[in-house]
């Protein structure tokens, strides 16, 4: 009997949560053992049949290659079985494409793609045409947030990013004047180590030790305080790139802003700030949208799909191995 419980809903946050971090053969383990439940419910659910779809879409990166190899090879094999039109996605287009399931998102576009591995600013020409305006120099936001989390002793439930966000809630957002990254630095790139290492200081000099009901005070305010320079450099370069964007391209409309850390609402907020003050409209995809999900790679897929960036697979590639 497999370790795992196969059935959709798990978490592997449990199965992590006692290593401190993710454990690589663990994950794929925990994939292994949901992959092929988890398609048959997923196709249950929707009441059709591998044979009645057209294609098959899947994430080919970037992540854990060992988690990606898992789902690519599912994959494969439907689609060579079945005779599927096979869809490579990336995961970060698929999470700036989702907003336009929504909403009525053209090209071009400006997108702040904020999640746990990734902080980028980009225009959106089109699908597959990126312009890079700025990406992080050490860590992603939402890393800073899962690391600020273990650091205060939360439940990383539902994820360490909510939870901080939920107990800046309680905080006052002044007690600590942590330094703003990249002051000094003009320009659309990020910086989070800085910020992790004087939130981690703060915290072995005002609330030491394991968290309690005594030192929750002093937590709340580091939360707050931490989540108030963490978003205003957000807001900072959201609004430079903004002004970058529409010089390159004065026809946007829109700034997209997704990706795990766009579920959380102060963002949102300060964000439909600059939005609003250049002109310019919001968009961002429901919270459940945000956070890594099947829906914006079945959605990125299909846009692919419309425009015929997809491969027919030889039936000799139901066992192909890692592509
Ligand atoms: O896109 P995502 O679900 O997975 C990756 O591709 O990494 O993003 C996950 C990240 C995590 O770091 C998580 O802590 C963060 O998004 N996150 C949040 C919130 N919800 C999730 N960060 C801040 N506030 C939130 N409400
Ligand atoms: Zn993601």
């Amino acid at each position: 009997m497999h370790p795992y419980r196969t059935d959709i809903g798990i978490l592997q946050v449990d199965i992590h949560a006692p290593w401190g971090g993710v454990v690589p053969k663990l994950a794929q383990e925990a994939h292994e053992a949901a992959m092929d439940s988890t398609v048959e419910q997923a196709l249950q659910q929707a009441g059709v049949r591998p044979s009645d779809l057209e294609a098959v879409a899947v994430t080919v990166g970037p992540g854990l290659s060992l988690c990606l190899k898992v789902g690519v090879q599912k994959a494969r094999q439907l689609a060579a079985e079945h005779g599927l039109k096979y869809v490579a996605v990336h995961h970060m287009e698929a999470h700036a494409l989702v907003a336009r399931a929504s909403a009525p998102v053209a090209f071009p576009f400006l997108c702040l793609l904020v999640s746990g591995g990734h902080n980028l600013l980009v225009i959106a020409h089109g699908v597959g045409r990126y312009s890079l305006l700025g990406s992080t120099l050490d860590d992603a936001v939402g890393e800073a947030y899962d690391k600020v989390a273990r650091l205060l002793g939360l439940e990383l439930r539902p994820s360490g990013g909510a939870a901080v966000e939920t107990l800046a809630a309680e905080g006052d957002d002044q007690r600590f004047k942590f330094s703003m990254p990249l002051r000094m630095r003009p320009n659309c790139n990020f910086s989070y180590a800085g910020l992790k290492t004087a939130v981690r200081l703060a915290i072995e000099a005002e609330a030491p030790g394991p968290a309690t009901d005594a030192n929750r005070q002093v937590r709340a305010d580091i939360a707050a305080s931490f989540q108030r320079v963490a978003l205003t450099h957000l807001e900072e370069r959201t609004r430079r790139a903004a002004a970058w964007a529409l010089e390159a391209e004065p026809s946007i409309c829109h700034i997209v802003v997704a990706g795990g850390v766009a579920a959380n609402k102060l963002l949102r907020s300060k964000l439909q700030g600059v939005a609003k003050g250049i002109g310019l409209e919001l968009v961002s995809p429901p919270p459940q949208l945000c956070t890594d999900n099947g829906v914006m790679v079945a959605w990125a897929g299909a846009e692919r799909l419309a425009l015929g960036l997809w491969e027919h697979l030889p039936a000799s590639a139901a066992d192909d191995a890692w592509v």
